[in-house]
């Protein structure tokens, strides 16, 4: 056993529930409406043959319906097994061993990890006051890569692709842009591709498009990097199901933008209605909101609310304490959550 494996902690999911255990599920932040019936017909079209044989390598009919909504060419782009996947060719591809992948902290609990398995430094970077990005102490900090979550999760807050770009200009290295929460937020970084040839932007399907079952992500970067990271991802590395079903999601755009519509005004609905019952909530530009408990007793928030069913997340980490990450729900289990949280503050248990 290598020993870096050893000592590792590894990554921790949010818990799922048991297959018929009911639960309002408001934890690890996918999406609550169903993904595009588009995607079920196409599934439902499926052909042995298309499951004899081995899957297009590098998911072409993906990129090309990628590249179209986009406004790039497929060469810009890689398909992976959901983002973790894209975000793993990365860092296998742009982090050497005894190198450092820097980020603005704290941020997904993934990139340490991944900077670990690579036996290189992970450089967690305070954030800013009221979340802003520490620009010149990640530019300083002698990187090879710096990973930024953008909206940042847990915190759900959003850096401007302006501070993004500044960013970009000033590090040597390779800038890679997480955007798994990109289409709940008002703006992005894609236009900085086409600018910067050290900046890579990542999506998922698995939030907006409703699909985190699914799994397929992908990165968008000038294609003189994507052809370096082709050479680093599994020869299939998604499956020949994916590949129809994430291009079915992404060509029915309506459906998906009406799903963040909704995710957005429930958003807007939650942050009031916690505000009016004293608790801080994080401007949010992600399908989540990070809350403050105003007894600053998250953990016991968090457990509370988990005894009536309802699950959402804490972390019990630095400056996150005190506060419970509530992905936003279908507007009756949001209104359950609230139902929980008054159920919980009246009995004096933990608000
Ligand atoms: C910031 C961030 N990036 C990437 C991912 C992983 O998404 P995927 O399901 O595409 O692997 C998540 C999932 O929670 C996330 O929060």
């Amino acid at each position: 056993m290598r020993s870096v494996v050893r000592e590792m902690e590894g990554y921790a999911p949010g818990e799922q529930p048991e297959a018929g255990q009911r639960v309002v599920k408001l934890n690890t932040n996918e999406n609550p409406y169903p993904p595009s019936e588009r995607v079920m017909q196409a599934l439902a079209g499926v052909s042995g043959e298309l499951l004899r044989r081995y899957p297009n390598p590098t998911a072409d009919l993906f990129r090309d319906a990628a590249a179209k909504l986009h406004g790039v060419t497929r060469h810009h782009i890689i398909a992976g097994n959901g983002s973790d996947d894209i975000l793993t060719i990365a860092t296998r591809c742009f982090v050497p061993p005894r190198g450092t992948l820097a980020f603005p902290d704290p941020t997904y609990s993934l990139y340490p990890v991944l900077a670990r398995l690579e036996e290189a430094k992970a450089l967690a970077v305070a954030w800013g006051r009221d979340w802003s990005l520490p620009v010149e102490a990640l530019a300083n900090s002698s990187a090879q890569a710096i990973y930024l979550a953008n909206p940042n999760a847990p915190s759900g807050t959003f850096v401007s692709p302006l501070k993004v770009a500044e960013l970009a200009k000033i590090f040597p290295g390779l800038l890679l842009v997480d955007e798994a929460y990109a289409d709940f937020a008002d703006d992005n970084c894609l236009p900085l591709v086409q600018r910067f040839g050290n900046v890579v932007v990542v999506r998922t399907l698995s939030k907006a498009y409703s699909l985190a079952g699914l799994r397929f992500g992908y990165a968008i970067a000038q294609p003189a990097v994507i052809a370096e990271m082709m050479k680093v991802k599994d020869s299939y590395n998604c499956d020949a199901l994916s590949i129809v079903a994430a291009t079915a999601a992404i060509e029915d755009q309506s459906h998906a933008r009406g799903t963040w519509e909704n995710i957005k005004a429930e958003r807007t609905r939650m942050t009031a209605e916690l505000t009016q019952l004293g608790w801080t909530v994080l401007p949010s530009q992600a399908n989540f909101i990070l809350a403050a408990v105003p007894s600053g007793r998250g953990r016991e928030m968090y457990l509370g609310l988990k005894e009536q069913g309802i699950l959402v997340r804490h972390f019990d980490l630095p400056g996150l304490q005190d506060k419970i990450r509530i992905t936003i729900g279908h507007s009756h289990e949001n209104n359950a959550l609230l139902a929980g949280v008054k159920m919980l503050t009246a009995a004096g248990k933990a608000a």
